[in-house]
């Protein structure tokens, strides 16, 4: 059987990405936003939508993976999440912003200067 799934876009809802002081733009709002287009696009045969519970990248969240590209799209709110979705997907422009750029050594290293929002 072949796993029916061609993308993953993976939304930290950790305790820190998740923070209550960030209100709607926590992760929880973040997936439930992006889960939500995703179904309005007729993805969800394909696409998923998926909670994690940490990405080990709490210092930039909130933060999202999407596979198969691996691409980690971090200081995220709702906007920039359907941005980095659209992006992702071919629906519009890549979110380059927010994309988060790590160095080689273990991937949990410091971004890169002057990529902080
Ligand atoms: S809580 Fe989101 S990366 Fe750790």
């Amino acid at each position: 059987m072949k796993y029916q799934f061609e993308h993953h876009f993976l939304v930290c809802t950790g305790a820190r990405c998740n923070r209550e002081d960030r209100g709607e733009e926590r992760g929880e709002k973040i997936q439930e936003t992006l889960k939500d287009l995703n179904r309005e696009l007729g993805r969800k045969a394909t696409v998923r939508v998926c909670k994690v519970s940490c990405l080990d990248l709490c210092d930039h969240g909130p933060n999202m993976i999407h596979y198969p590209t691996g691409e980690v799209y971090s200081h995220l709110d709702r906007d920039s999440a359907r941005r980095a979705y659209g992006g992702e997907m071919g629906d519009g422009p890549v979110a380059e912003d927010k994309k988060l750029e790590l160095q080689d050594e273990g991937q949990r290293s410091e971004v890169k200067a002057g990529q902080r929002p």
